[in-house]
């Protein structure tokens, strides 16, 4: 018979599943049944549209808006409607989604990648202004999980060198700036509604600006460059088919009706975290500066592994044994690391604007160490609106258990 003594089963701190919020339900169904009955599902003219656009434009106040197929093509459009030239230099962080980058290869720009500010995630006002060439045409301000850059930076940087600045909102529904939402300081506000996002239709996105000199033709560059308003059919430029279609309009105009309320709650959960989490050795919470207002898409933040007898492998698995949603970094590498840019292989095994010496640009060159590190010492954790402060309070309780088990 054996004498082995079953060790006590512990009670993780975190004694429940993650919070799940209901997404989608009476509204979203509300406008579903009405759309059905209409005689066409197309976007132009579209009710659904209209009143899309109509309380878009409660949140964000921008003249020129077009819905489209996601956040990638309201990048793309951005792009395209600043009328990107071959081998023209765009700006950009490299931890973002491929979507950030995807418009302007398309237009055969080239994306330049700077290294962040350890503590936003954020690009690095001096990075963005070390990197600025005669090429240099724009400037994507990713909003990372929520976080707002530094716009006031970036706009004052931008005058100086006449750059236009594109707002990639992605993940940053609700965030502001210095009390201005993200999405109205730029030149360009791009937003996306897939899956994942603060409010989503499963796939979709939004691009928007206040001025004529884009705003002109904006919404060409989503609809094959044809002409809606004059009803004509003569396109003056290359552009792709990125339309948002009823169903999807009918799914965001609900959802709009909810943002505030997502993330007023979002915002509360991470910074209640944020504040536990101060002073804890080993642990560097996110950091937003004074003025802003974080809209955490997702919770982001550091391990000073010095400081720690672990790596973050095992901090991680012992946050999990306590309870914690945490997973080990974010993306697995930054965006330049990727294949694609490594071999730049972007048409076809060819990069033509640089077989043409219209760039030099070698992405097996580019060093981000800052960005490197973040991803190599963060840790991530979902954040959402279903959270209470006392569901917070026991992942702050798991963490800093962890953090003072595992401090040097
Ligand atoms: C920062 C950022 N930019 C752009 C995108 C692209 O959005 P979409 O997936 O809607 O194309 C995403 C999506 O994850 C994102 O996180």
């Amino acid at each position: 018979m054996s004498t082995a003594v079953t060790p006590p089963v512990l009670q993780p701190i975190v004694d429940e599943p993650v919070p799940q919020p209901v997404r989608w339900g009476d509204a979203e169904l509300a406008r579903l049944t009405t759309m059905v009955r209409q005689p066409s599902l197309f976007y132009w003219n579209g009710p659904q549209t209209t009143a899309l656009l109509a309380d878009f434009r409660q949140h964000y106040p921008l003249k020129y808006l077009f819905p489209c197929s996601s956040g990638t093509a309201s990048l793309h459009i951005a792009v395209g409607a600043l009328r990107l030239r071959p081998g023209e230099e765009v700006i950009v962080s490299p931890i973002t989604d491929m979507g950030s980058v995807i418009g302007i290869l398309y237009q055969q720009g080239v994306p330049v990648f700077v290294d962040l500010d350890p503590r936003t995630y954020n690009m690095d006002a001096g990075a963005v202004r070390r990197a600025i060439t005669p090429k240099t045409r724009a400037i994507m301000a990713v909003h990372l999980a929520g976080n707002p850059c530094d716009m006031t930076a970036f706009l004052a940087i931008a005058r100086e060198h006449n750059l236009a600045v594109i707002e990639d909102c992605a993940q940053s529904w609700g965030a502001r700036h210095q009390g201005t939402p993200v999405g109205l300081m730029g030149d360009f506000g791009c937003y996306s509604f897939n899956d994942f996002k603060h409010i989503a239709c499963g796939d979709g996105g939004m691009v928007g600006t206040n001025l004529d000199r884009y705003g002109n033709g904006l919404s060409k560059w989503g609809d094959k460059c044809y002409d809606r308003v004059a009803g004509t059919r003569d396109p003056e430029e290359l552009a792709p088919n990125y339309r948002m279609s009823e169903p999807q309009s009918a799914v965001c105009v609900a959802q709009l009706g909810k943002l505030e309320d997502i993330v007023t709650r979002r915002n509360r959960a991470g910074s209640l975290l944020t504040s536990l989490l101060q002073n804890l050795p080993g642990v560097l919470p996110p950091v937003t500066r004074v003025g802003d207002f974080h809209s955490y898409w997702f919770y982001f933040m550091r391990l000073e592994l010095t400081q720690l007898k672990c790596t973050r492998a095992d901090f991680v698995a012992e946050l999990k044994a306590q309870g914690v949603a945490a997973n080990a970094g974010y993306i697995p590498m930054p965006v330049f690391r990727y294949k694609v840019f490594q071999n730049h292989n972007f048409f076809g095994g060819a990069w033509p604007i640089r077989d043409f010496g219209l760039t030099t640009m070698d992405y097996t060159k580019v060093r981000c160490p800052v960005a490197e590190a973040i991803l190599e010492d963060g840790i991530t954790m979902p954040l959402n609106q279903a959270m209470s402060d006392s569901y917070i309070e026991k992942v702050a309780r798991a963490i800093r258990s962890v953090a003072a088990r595992l401090a040097r």
